[in-house]
Formats: structure tokens, C-alpha cells, sequence
């Protein structure tokens, strides 16, 4: 077996889990139409939004390039960059502290504003700022700047106001019965769910804009090599498209009913900030590390912010266009959406704070080295390695942050750290380009070697260089493998190396697992007798309690004199008993070949010390493999019941588990379920409802697919084989004797056949001679008499 089809215990960890159940809520939403059209218009719109950006910085630096207001060159360019950033930021600030009180106020219960209009009135202005962007530079070219600034600004408080008046209509459309007199209560995970899309949705709309911003630059520079209008108005395509998507977002607003007055409060995107970090901020975690954690994220997202904000100049530096902007951008920013999504999936045995480090060491190294290359596609694909090792340290900090964080703490900590990063971005956009400005384009020459490079290409660098000293810090404090050396960590991990995690090469291990009073026991030996039966030998067992050291393990375990255990020390003395049980009994069976049947094995911890109690799945699951020695069976049969009709099966007094709540159960059934639906191949569910012998019917099946095969079973077939092979032997001799018969035969006829024809030719040859023979002694007769009369006429 390879390593990829073999089986593990690691697969659903409780970031797993709780990381479905989130994409399926999220996934959910979509399907209630009103919302996805509402998510349809905040997506054309947030790419609008994004792309209106992106082309408003390039008209900015054509405007303060041909005007040389913040004086001319390389710094009047990375100024009005600057400014950009400047205005928009101003923007979302000038929207928090004037516009939103008195706009929720209007658009709330009872208010007289209409969100929905209100969101196409600002659709609307937007379009129109966009459609007039590009032409500013034609009408007053010294105050271009001034106006491109100004739409800036415009269009940024719009998309604050868009955005509090989406956020306030969105509840209202999710289900849930409208209750008494009162606003509507969605469900605490529909509201998260809700915020997830929405963050992720903002997320998305970068790298979505940029693509878009390169399909029309390319389009534009078609048009610009006929028209020469467009081949001066590089961006004026992109900006007319913005204004497309605004008006696409109009035409799904406009068909979009708000069901009236159903309206919760409405959530500021500016909470966060409002918030300061002091006072009602978080805790400092289980560890002390979470404002280190929320500070490494937040400089990683600030370093990736300055470098997009900079990337405008450094693709003029590298002699590119807008095209060349667009794609830097979307590999900062996609890379960036790349990393954080599949972030679970990189190095997944490594330890996740030592990830953060080198994710973080890798961002900078990579933003270090797109300053340095002077190649416009190296620089390209050295921005999106940037962008993805930001994304996974970024995933990687949030996932550590929560870990530290207890579970009902963790959407504060969330909100604070987004907070955090929103101020860290908005300074990095700003930050990056006035660096490049006071940095300004240099030129070093030593010897043959020239390094002509701009302020933003020495700003990149910078930037990098100031991630390589922040990641050996979290390192140093955040270590949570001290004394193992990160090189062996990165080199096992790189191999895949999983602490030799899987089935047993030799025998077969067969666990049964289920609630209590789900029929194991039954199923257990019905399935013994019959594995027997086949010729193997079997080894029934169970947990806890299958050896003499198990047993008083068990005792302690299930005593209701033990109330009161704690939970980590009852886990880990399940873990003791299964290390005995799989020492001593389990391995020693399965080297014989034996067929080793479990009631009980490791998932029972996972399902009853880690979803039933508050431990962590994936930390049991890691006990129980260090406690095994990775050792997982190959079929795991799970006896699915519900614990109130299990509950009626039992017979004597219950133990100390069983009398744990019911809420308990329940919580121990799904946590065996996600187990099973996590491996299906590795795990077969059966409704334990049914009848035991049916059970066993459903069991046998799998298992006469996966069984290996006993020796009698191997015996009986060689047995079989040898016959086969005797009767198709004597089959062969028999045909071949009755073709070499049929032969013979054969031959006789040819040759009889010959024979006859022969006779047939003499006899035909005597016939003619016979004829000819008459023929002439007819002639010599005739001739005869013809003489004859001669003579006797002459007579
Ligand atoms: P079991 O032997 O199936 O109980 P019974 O003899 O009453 O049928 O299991 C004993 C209890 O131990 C059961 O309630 C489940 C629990 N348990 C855990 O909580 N964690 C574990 O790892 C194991 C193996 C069992």
C-alpha cells in the first residue's frame, strides 16, 4: 500500500470541522434567492469598487505627471499615488465619524431611507464619477489631479454607505419567523456566515478587479492602435467597465425586494474600529501570544498593502503599463486569496507556529527579491509567491489566534484583529508609496555592475527586509517545538512525514465503534463466529479494560465514584489503557495474521473526550496516535443510534458515561459521524436501529471485499485450483486423442476417396479403350466388306 491510499487518524481535526460546518453555512446563505441576488450586486460591485481604485491611481499618475503639481518625476508620481490611498482612507474615516450616525438613524427601523434605493442612488453616483474619471485630464489638465482625488474620495464614502446599508438589509432576508412586535433574530451563525461571505466577497473583489483591469487594458491598447484617443486614455476602458459593473449592481438592486421593517440593528463595518484595542480588546490567550500572533498578521497585511500600493510605480519602473500594474496586483492580492484558503493544506505536518515564521520569513524574502529583479514576469510570479505565503500566514496566525482564544471569545478576537489589520493596510498603503517618494529613483554604479532601480522597487525591498527580523521573532517567542531543529521539522514535513501512521501490514484490524447501547457487543461476536468459521484465528478485544492493567484503568474510568475526574486526565487515561491494549494484545495478534475485532478504539476517544467534552478532536487524536504508535484499523464500523433509543436498551445500572447527559450523546454521536464521514473508504456506517442479524448481513458484505484470506480459506482454493487444473489437463488429453481419432479418420476417407476416384479413371479409360477398340475393327471390318464388294464387282 502507498503511502496516499493509506488511511489516518488525522483527517477531521477540530479546525476541520468547525471549518465545514462554516463553508456549508456560508454555502447555505447562496441558496436563499433574495440574498444571492444581493451578493450578486455586492460582488459586481466591490469589483467595481475595486477596479474604480485601481484605474482612479492610474489616471492620478497621468494627471500628476502632465500637471507636476507635487512636483515633477518619479516623486510628484509616487506622491499622487499616496494621495490616493490618502483620500480614500480620509473617506472611510470622514464616513465613520459624520455620515454614520445620522445614516442609521435613517435607514433603521421605522427610518425614512430606503436602502435599497439608497444603495442604487450610490450606485448610480458612482457610474457617473467613472464615466467622466478619464476625461478630466482633457478638460482641466491642471486640476485633473484635484478632481481624480475628489472622485476618490466621493466613491469611497459610497462604498462605506453601500456597504452599512447592505450589511443592514442582509438579516432581514434571512429566514426565521419574524417574532411578536420584535426586529427579527437570525440565527448567530447565519450572522456569521453572513459576515464570511461578506469578507470574503471584499476579498475576492481585488484580484477579480485586476484581471478585469488587464483584459481591458489589453482591449484598450487594440482600440489605442486605431483610435488614438484611447492609445492617451490608457485606463478610460477600465473605468467605463467600472461604471458597466455599477450598473449591472443597479439592475440586480432593482429587482431585489426588501421584506419592510424587518430590520435588526445595523452592523458598522467601522465597529471594529471604534473599538480600541485597550479595555474591551482580547485576552492575551492561553499562551501569552496573541497580540504577538495579531501583530504578525497585521505587519504581513500592511507589507502586502504597501507593496500593492506600490506596485503602480514599480511596474512603470520595470517599463510596463497598466497591464503589467494589473498583474502585479493580482498576484499580490490573488495570491494572497489563494494562501489563505488553502493555508490548511500546506506542510500540514508541521507545526502551525513554526508555519507562521517561515510563511512570514517567505513573504518577505519574496518581496525582498520582486524589488531586486529588474524582470517584468519574473516579478510577477515572485508577487504572487508573496502574495500566497502572506495569504497562509495570514490563515496560519488567525487559525493560532483562535486556538489561544476560548470559544466564545473568539468572534471578538476576530473582529479586533480585523480591526488591527484594516489600520495596518491603510498605513502600508499610504506609507508605501511616500517612501518611494522620499526614497526617489537612484542609480549605483560599481564597477560593470549597474543597479538603476526606483523608490518602489527600494521600498519593496524594505519591506522585506523588515518581515525577515519580524518572523525570527515570532519564532523565537511563539516556538512551540523548542529544541527540535526547524531544519529537520521543515525537511520531515516537506516529505510528508506523518509519524508512520497507518494499518498493520500483516493481519486485520477491525474496529467497532458507537454510542453506548448501540449493539456492539452482539455484533462483536456474530462477526467473531463467522470470521472463525472462515479459518482464521480471531482475537476479540475491547477498550477500555482488555488487559490486567486496563481493567483497573477501566475500574477508575467507569466508577461513579470517579465524578468529578478531570477531563484531560480521563483522556489520557483512556490513551494509557489503549497503549497497553495495543502493545500487548492488539500488535502481537495482527504480527500472528490474526483478525483482531475491537469494541472500542480510538474514535471513541476523539468522539467522547473530544466532542462530548470540550477538548480538542485533533489534540485527542493526537494522544491516541503518540499512544498507538500511529497504529489505525483497517475498517472501522460505526453503529450508528440514537442515544434516546439506545438509552432504552440498557439493562443494568449505567456506568459513569452513560450518565452523562443526554446533550452528551448527542454531542458523542455526531463526533463519531464526522469521524466516518471524513474517511468513507477507511469507515462503513450502519443504522443500528435495525435488526442485529441485518447488521451483520450489512458488515459481512464489507468485509468479504477487505478480509484477507485464511489459510484454510487459501488451502480450500489452492485445493480447487490444483483440481481445475487437473480436470482442464484431462480435458486436453481427451481432445487432443479425439482429434488425432478424428484425423485418422479423415485421412482413411482421403484415401479411400482416392482410391475410388482411381478405379473410376481406369474404369472410364477402359470404357474408352473398349470403344475405340470396336471403332476400329467396325472400320476394318467396314474396309473389309468395302474391299470385298470391290473384288467381287471386278469379278
Ligand atoms: P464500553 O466497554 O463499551 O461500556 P459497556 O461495557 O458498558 O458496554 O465502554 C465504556 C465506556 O467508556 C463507554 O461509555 C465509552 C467510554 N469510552 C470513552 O469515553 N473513551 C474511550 O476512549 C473509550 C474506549 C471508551
Amino acid at each position: 500500500m502507498t503511502r496516499a491510499e493509506q488511511p489516518t487518524v488525522v483527517s477531521p481535526t477540530s479546525d476541520t470541522l468547525a471549518a465545514d460546518s462554516r463553508e456549508r453555512a456560508v454555502r447555505a446563505l447562496l441558496r436563499i434567492p433574495p440574498l444571492k441576488r444581493l451578493w450578486s450586486a455586492q460582488l459586481v460591485g466591490g469589483i467595481g469598487d475595486a477596479l474604480a481604485l485601481l484605474v482612479l491611481v492610474l489616471l492620478s499618475l497621468q494627471a500628476a505627471v502632465l500637471e507636476g503639481s507635487f512636483g515633477t518625476g518619479y516623486r510628484g508620481a509616487a506622491f499622487a499615488v499616496a494621495a490616493v490611498f490618502g483620500a480614500r482612507i480620509l473617506s472611510t474615516l470622514f464616513f465613520g465619524a459624520v455620515l454614520l450616525g445620522p445614516l442609521t438613524s435613517l435607514t433603521g427601523p421605522g427610518g425614512k431611507l430606503d436602502r435599497r434605493w439608497l444603495m442604487i442612488g450610490v450606485d448610480g453616483l458612482r457610474l457617473a464619477l467613472l464615466v467622466v474619471a478619464p476625461l478630466w485630464i482633457d478638460w482641466t489638465p491642471d486640476k485633473a489631479l484635484m478632481m481624480i482625488l475628489i472622485t476618490v474620495f466621493v466613491t469611497g464614502a459610497g462604498e462605506r454607505l453601500w456597504a452599512v446599508a447592505k450589511d443592514s438589509a442582509a438579516p432581514a432576508l434571512l429566514p426565521g419567523p419574524p417574532l411578536e412586535g420584535a426586529a427579527v433574530r437570525p440565527l448567530p451563525d447565519h450572522l456569521d456566515a453572513l459576515r464570511r461571505l461578506s469578507l470574503r466577497t471584499s476579498f475576492l473583489a481585488v484580484p477579480a478587479a485586476a484581471v478585469v483591469l488587464l483584459v481591458a487594458t489589453l482591449v484598450g491598447n487594440l482600440l489605442g492602435s486605431g483610435l488614438e484617443w484611447f492609445s492617451f486614455h490608457q485606463a478610460a476602458l477600465g473605468s467605463y467597465v467600472a461604471a458597466g459593473l455599477f450598473s449591472a449592481s443597479i439592475s440586480t438592486l432593482y429587482f431585489l425586494e426588501f421584506p419592510a421593517d424587518r430590520t435588526p440593528r445595523p452592523r458598522s463595518p467601522l465597529e471594529g474600529l471604534r473599538r480600541p484595542a485597550t479595555g474591551t480588546g482580547p485576552d492575551k490567550g492561553r499562551t501569552g501570544a496573541v497580540p504577538l500572533l495579531v501583530a504578525v498578521c497585521a505587519s504581513v497585511a500592511g507589507a502586502i498593502a504597501a507593496a500593492a500600493a506600490v506596485s503602480v510605480l514599480h511596474a512603470y519602473d520595470l517599463g510596463g503599463g497598466p497591464a503589467t500594474f494589473a498583474l502585479l496586483i493580482l498576484g499580490l492580492t490573488g495570491g494572497t486569496a489563494l494562501g489563505i484558503r488553502t493555508a490548511r493544506h500546506v506542510l500540514p505536518t508541521l507545526s502551525r507556529r513554526r508555519l507562521l515564521a517561515l510563511a512570514t520569513a517567505v513573504t518577505g524574502l519574496a518581496l525582498l527579491a520582486l524589488g531586486l529583479v529588474p524582470d517584468t514576469a519574473t516579478g510577477i510570479a515572485i508577487a504572487l509567491l508573496a502574495g500566497y505565503a502572506a495569504g497562509v500566514a495570514a490563515n496560519t496566525g488567525h487559525t493560532l489566534i483562535d486556538q489561544e482564544t476560548e470559544a466564545f471569545r473568539q468572534a471578538r478576537t476576530t473582529e479586533h484583529l480585523q480591526a488591527v489589520v484594516r489600520v495596518l493596510v491603510a498605513l502600508g498603503a499610504v506609507a508605501g508609496p511616500l517612501l518611494a517618494a522620499a526614497i526617489g529613483r537612484h542609480r549605483l554604479v560599481a564597477g560593470d555592475f549597474v543597479f538603476a532601480h526606483g523608490g518602489a522597487a527600494f521600498t519593496l525591498m524594505l519591506l522585506g527586509a523588515l518581515l525577515l527580523p519580524v518572523a525570527a521573532f515570532v519564532l523565537a517567542r511563539t516556538d512551540d517545538r523548542a529544541g527540535v531543529p526547524l531544519r529537520r521539522d521543515l525537511r520531515e514535513a516537506l516529505r510528508g512525514d506523518e509519524p508512520a501512521v497507518g494499518p498493520a501490514a500483516t493481519g486485520f484490524f477491525l474496529a467497532l465503534e458507537g454510542g453506548d447501547g448501540a449493539g456492539k457487543s452482539t455484533q462483536v461476536e456474530a462477526l467473531a463466529d463467522w470470521i472463525r468459521s472462515k479459518g482464521h484465528e480471531v482475537v476479540v478485544t475491547r477498550e477500555p479494560g482488555a488487559t490486567p492493567i486496563g481493567k483497573r484503568l477501566r475500574s477508575i474510568l467507569l466508577d461513579v465514584s470517579s465524578a468529578g475526574l478531570s477531563n484531560r486526565a480521563e483522556a489520557l487515561l483512556y490513551a494509557a489503557d489503549r497503549a497497553e491494549h495495543v502493545d500487548s494484545v492488539v500488535r502481537p495478534a495482527l504480527e500472528r495474521g490474526a483478525i483482531v475485532i475491537s469494541d472500542r478504539y480510538i474514535d471513541s476517544s476523539v468522539a467522547y473526550q473530544g466532542a462530548g467534552r470540550d477538548l480538542a478532536p485533533t489534540e485527542i487524536a493526537r494522544i491516541s496516535r503518540w499512544a498507538t504508535s500511529g497504529l489505525v484499523p483497517h475498517l472501522t464500523v460505526l453503529l450508528d443510534v440514537d442515544p434516546a433509543t439506545a438509552r432504552e436498551r440498557f439493562t443494568e445500572a449505567p456506568d459513569r458515561l452513560e450518565s452523562e447527559p443526554a446533550e452528551f450523546h448527542e454531542r458523542v454521536r455526531s463526533g463519531f459521524l464526522t469521524l466516518a464521514a471524513a474517511d468513507p473508504t477507511r469507515y462503513l456506517v450502519v443504522d443500528a436501529g435495525q435488526e442485529p442479524e441485518s447488521i451483520t448481513t450489512v458488515v459481512r458484505h464489507r468485509l468479504d471485499q477487505l478480509l484477507p484470506l485464511s489459510e484454510a480459506e487459501i488451502e480450500a482454493i489452492e485445493e480447487a485450483r490444483r483440481k481445475a487444473e487437473e480436470e482442464a489437463r484431462r480435458k486436453a488429453e481427451e481432445e487432443a486423442a479425439r482429434k488425432a481419432e478424428e484425423e485418422r479418420l479423415e485421412k482413411e476417407r482421403q484415401e479411400q476417396l482416392a482410391r475410388l476416384r482411381a478405379e473410376e479413371e481406369e474404369r472410364k479409360q477402359r470404357e474408352l479403350e473398349e470403344a475405340r477398340r470396336r471403332e476400329a475393327e467396325r472400320q476394318a471390318e467396314e474396309a473389309r466388306q468395302r474391299a470385298e464388294e470391290a473384288r467381287r464387282r471386278a469379278e
